[in-house]
């Protein structure tokens, strides 16, 4: 998630680790997004707080960011033309990446080094009848398998400070067709303490140039707009622990932490909106 959460998410995130996963694309599967997305999913305490935050998303969308219907809009008022492929980077549990699809009328593929986050994605996909023009795949951001020029928007929330973003955004400029974008939230990290995860990156609009997308949007975002989530879970504290076990503690330790940060930020939380030039030489 994004600001405190996504900076000690990874202490816990990276405990086990490593599945074997696709011939094509083997893939660092992560124990910790999958601990916490398979006690996300058992956790109707967990989705209560979630609507705090995310309202108004439909209750079929369960951000583990703090992705907004905003963010959301934002998007959609990318021209894309019709029937065209949204990628979605880190896509977790599908819910975002299917309601943009739907607005844009999109086909969407969504990839996530998470089994659990596919596995949930997977069937959200089913029980909203959405599965023809969906696929949800177990894969690393930076080898999507997508054919070259292939798609019309990528987008990602609050993942791409847990991946290495140069091979990423390479990934992304490779397979953005001509005249497409690539628009996602992130944390850069603004603090000269080191930083918690090893990922994340103090700027990304220098590593979107350097791989030919143009910069057409970066705007800072509202450093509390998490902060209904964070008072949402410790209010339900107790539920959490019944609901999730263990991952409840480390959820709660970050609210704690993201609320006594307030006014000392680490992170700049960003939205960005990057295009490759349509007539782009490869
Ligand atoms: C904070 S979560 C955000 C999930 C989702 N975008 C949302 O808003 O709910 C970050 C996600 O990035 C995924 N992730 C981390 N490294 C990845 C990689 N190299 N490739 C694909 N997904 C990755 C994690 O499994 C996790 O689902």
């Amino acid at each position: 998630m994004r600001a405190g959460f996504s900076f000690s998410l990874p202490a816990f995130a990276t405990g086990g680790n490593r599945g074997p996963l696709r011939k094509r694309n083997r893939v660092e599967n992560d124990d910790g997004f999958d601990a916490i997305y398979a006690a996300i999913a058992r956790s109707p305490a967990y989705r209560a707080a979630a609507r705090e935050l995310a309202h108004p998303l439909p209750e079929w969308v369960i951000p583990f960011s703090s992705m907004t219907a905003t963010d959301a809009y934002r998007i959609c008022a990318i021209p894309i033309g019709e029937d065209e492929t949204l990628v979605d980077l880190g896509c977790g549990t599908g819910g975002a990446a299917l309601w943009i699809a739907g607005l844009l009328q999109a086909s969407v593929v969504g990839v996530d080094t998470s089994r659990a986050a596919i596995a949930s994605a997977c069937a959200l996909a089913v029980e909203l009848g959405r599965s023809e023009r969906t696929r949800f795949e177990v894969a690393d951001a930076s080898t999507t398998g997508l054919a070259d020029e292939s798609v019309a928007l990528a987008i990602s929330f609050d993942a791409l400070m847990f991946m290495r973003a140069g091979p990423v955004v390479k990934e992304v400029a490779r397979i953005l067709r001509p005249g497409g974008f690539f628009a996602f939230t992130v944390a850069e990290w603004i603090s000269d303490d080191r930083a918690p995860i090893p990922t994340v990156e103090r700027a990304y609009a220098p590593l979107l140039e350097e791989n030919g997308l143009a910069v057409i949007q970066e705007m800072t975002l509202d450093p509390d707009r998490g902060l209904p989530l964070y008072r949402g879970l410790l209010a339900r504290e107790t539920e959490l622990r019944a609901e999730m076990g263990p991952p409840a503690e480390m959820l709660l330790s970050q609210a704690r932490e993201h609320l006594e940060r307030a006014g000392r930020r680490r992170i700049r939380d960003v939205f960005f909106i990057a295009r490759r030039p349509k007539e782009s030489a490869r």
